[in-house]
C-alpha cells in the first residue's frame, strides 16, 4: 500500500504536512516504514494499567544470614567466576534526562579534586572483584543509537579504565517511536521520527541479536546492573554464590526500605511469583504492615542489580515482556521550529528489566547495606543526586 494511504489509515496525516521531496522524502518514508507501528498502537492500551495479581510478601536473605554463610557463598561465587560462568552487563542505553547532561551518563565527572567519571568508578568496583578472584569477567555494555559512538570512543580513549579490552563488548539496544497524547508520531527533526531507547527490558534480546556474548561460551549467569549506582559491587561472588546455592533462577540485590513509602520498586510475590511493584502500587495498609520483629512486611527495595540464569533467559526470550507506556517530556520538531516542552507532552514505549524477574519464575532477594552499596545518581541535586552519591563515596573511602 502507498505510504501516504497507510499514514492516513493510522491517523498520522500530520506527517505529510511539511512537503519534503527528493531524497529527504524518500529517507523519511523509509524511516516511517521501518517503524514498529504495533508498538505505537499501545498508546491507547497501556499494559501497566491492567492491574496486578494478588500481592504477598516475599522471603529474602537478610544480612545476618549472609554474614554467617559468607565464606561458603563466596567460595561458590569465586569458583563460578574463575570458570568463566559469570558475565557483567552494564545497562548504559538510557538517556539520563533527569541528570540533564547531554553526554552519556557514564561520562559524567563526579570528581572534586580530580576527574572521576561514573564509568571509571564502576569499573574500579568491578576490578576490585576481579583482582580478588584472579579472573576477569566479560563486561557487556548496552548502549543506544543515541550514545553508542560517544560511549565507545570515551571508553577506548581511557583504555577502559584499566579493564582488559579483550573482555569488553558493546551492543546497541533498539529504539522506539514517541507519540503525543493523541497517538500522533512526534518528529525530532524535519523528516525524522522522534526515536528513543526502548527501555532496559530488551537487553537480553538486543545482546543476543548482536552476539555480544558469543566469544564467552561458558557463561551461565548474567549480572545486570544500572549505570548510575556508583557504589555497587558488580559480579559480587557472595551474591553469585548465594543465588547459585539457592537453586533460584534469578537473584536481586535489595536494600531494606528506609521508610514505608520510599520511592523504590518493591520486591514481593504476585500470584505466587516473584515480582517488582512500584511503591505506589502497595496499599497504605500493605506499605505500613510489619511482621513480629517489627520489620516492614514489604521490606525490600530493588537497586537494579540482578543475576539471571542463562538457561532461564533463553526460555524468557520467547515470551513477551509487558510494554509500558510512559508519559515523558519529549523534545520535538514542528513546522520549522524545535520545541523543548516544560511538561510531559507525550508517551514513550518501554519494556523494563524488572518485569523479567516475574518471568524468571523464582528469585532470591539478597539484602545489601545501602550505605555501602547504594548510591544512585538520578538527579543533579537533591534526592539520589550527584551530591548524595559523592557523600556516600567519601564515606566509603573513595577520594573525589
Ligand atoms: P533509568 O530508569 O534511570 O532511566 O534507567 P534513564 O533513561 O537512564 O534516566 P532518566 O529517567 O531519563 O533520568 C535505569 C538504568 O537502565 C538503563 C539506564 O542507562 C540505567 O542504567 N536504561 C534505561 C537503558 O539501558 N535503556 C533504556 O532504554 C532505559
Amino acid at each position: 500500500m502507498d505510504i501516504k494511504q497507510l499514514l492516513k489509515e493510522r491517523g498520522q496525516e500530520h506527517l505529510l504536512a511539511e512537503p519534503l521531496g527528493g531524497e529527504e522524502e524518500a529517507a523519511f518514508y523509509a524511516a516511517l516504514e521501518a517503524l514498529d507501528w504495533d508498538l505505537v498502537s499501545h498508546w491507547k492500551d497501556p499494559g501497566d494499567l491492567h492491574g496486578r495479581g494478588v500481592i504477598t510478601p516475599i522471603a529474602g536473605l537478610r544480612r545476618a544470614e549472609i554474614q554467617a554463610k559468607r565464606a561458603e557463598f563466596e567460595a561458590v561465587g569465586v569458583e563460578a567466576i574463575r570458570a568463566g560462568k559469570v558475565c557483567a552487563v552494564l545497562l548504559a542505553g538510557g538517556q539520563g534526562t533527569r541528570l540533564g547532561s547531554d553526554a552519556p551518563k557514564g561520562m559524567y565527572d563526579i570528581g572534586l579534586t580530580r576527574p572521576l567519571y561514573i564509568f571509571e568508578q564502576l569499573i574500579a568496583n568491578l576490578l576490585q572483584v576481579t583482582a580478588h578472584c584472579g579472573a576477569y569477567v566479560p563486561l557487556l555494555i548496552m548502549t543506544s543509537e543515541k550514545n553508542d559512538a560517544e560511549t565507545q570512543a570515551f571508553l577506548a580513549a581511557h583504555a577502559y579504565f584499566g579493564y582488559p579490552a579483550a573482555y569488553v563488548r558493546f551492543f546497541r539496544q533498539e529504539m522506539a517511536p514517541a507519540v503525543d497524547f493523541e497517538g500522533r508520531l512526534l518528529l525530532e527533526d524535519r523528516g525524522k521520527p522522534a526515536l528513543s531507547p526502548n527501555g532496559n527490558g530488551g537487553w537480553y534480546s538486543s545482546m543476543k541479536r548482536a552476539g555480544a556474548d558469543a566469544d564467552f561460551p561458558a557463561i551461565e549467569w548474567y549480572n545486570v546492573f544500572a549505570v548510575d549506582n556508583v557504589l555497587q559491587r558488580i559480579a559480587d561472588p557472595v551474591f553469585i554464590g548465594a543465588t547459585i546455592l539457592s537453586g533460584k533462577k534469578c537473584g536481586a540485590k535489595v536494600v531494606c526500605k528506609a521508610e514505608p513509602h520510599e520511592k523504590v520498586g518493591v520486591m514481593c510475590l504476585e500470584d505466587g511469583l516473584p515480582s517488582v511493584v512500584e511503591y505506589y502500587e502497595l496499599t497504605e495498609e500493605m506499605a505500613n504492615a510489619r511482621d513480629g520483629n517489627g520489620d516492614l512486611l514489604y521490606l525490600y527495595g530493588v537497586i537494579l542489580n540482578y543475576l539471571f540464569e542463562a538457561k532461564q533467559l533463553e526460555k524468557i526470550a520467547s515470551r513477551s515482556i509487558p510494554m509500558h507506556v510512559v508519559k515523558k517530556k519529549i523534545p520535538y520538531y514542528q513546522n520549522g521550529a524545535y520545541e523543548k516542552p516544560e511538561r510531559e507532552n507525550g508517551y514513550k514505549f518501554e519494556t523494563l528489566i524488572l518485569d523479567m524477574v516475574k518471568l524468571a519464575g523464582s528469585c532470591l532477594p539478597f539484602e545489601v547495606e545501602r550505605e555501602h552499596e547504594f548510591a544512585p545518581i538520578k538527579n543533579k541535586t537533591g534526592v539520589d543526586s550527584v551530591d548524595t552519591a559523592r557523600a556516600l563515596l567519601e564515606k566509603n573511602g573513595v577520594i573525589l
